[in-house]
């Protein structure tokens, strides 16, 4: 009944990738917690690391996005060339974003909608924007900055 076996690599691995994203810098986690108006989520840090591709210019719909939901990010196109990401953690109490609609990005925990240009709530009980993140557009490929 040894259980060794099968755990310590990939729990180590996240631990490290947490720590990996502090130390690179990522102003995420220096916005938390001014104050607390009902929303308790907790600063979201994305999976991907800055350089990394995360999808394509053609693949992110004009007027709508893509949820990268194991990179934690969302890529929106509000207008035609004009590319934003924002974290898919919804600011109410933390739930990954799973759709993306006319009304904007969708949260199924509570119901909140963000708008895909600014990650501001525009539905729901969230009342704090999504979290945006620096990206970088080189020809097709959109990376975080
Ligand atoms: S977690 Fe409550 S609306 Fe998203």
């Amino acid at each position: 009944m040894d259980q060794r076996a099968s755990s310590s690599p990939i729990s180590r691995r996240h631990a490290l990738g947490g720590a990996a994203g502090v130390g690179l810098g990522l102003p995420l986690l220096a916005a938390c917690g001014d104050d607390d108006g009902g929303s308790s989520a907790e600063a979201p840090t994305p999976e991907a690391n800055p350089g990394e591709p995360l999808t394509t210019a053609a693949d992110v719909p004009v007027g709508g996005g893509v949820i990268l939901a194991e990179e934690k990010v969302v890529v929106t196109q509000p207008n035609e060339g004009e590319f934003k990401a924002f974290s898919n953690v919804c600011t109410h109490q933390g739930c990954a974003l799973e759709s993306i609609t006319a009304e904007g990005i969708r949260c199924p925990c509570h119901g909140s909608v963000f708008d895909v240009a600014t990650g501001e709530p525009v539905a729901g009980p969230a009342d704090s924007p999504l979290n945006e993140l620096p990206l970088t557009v080189e020809g097709d490929s959109i990376t975080l900055a």
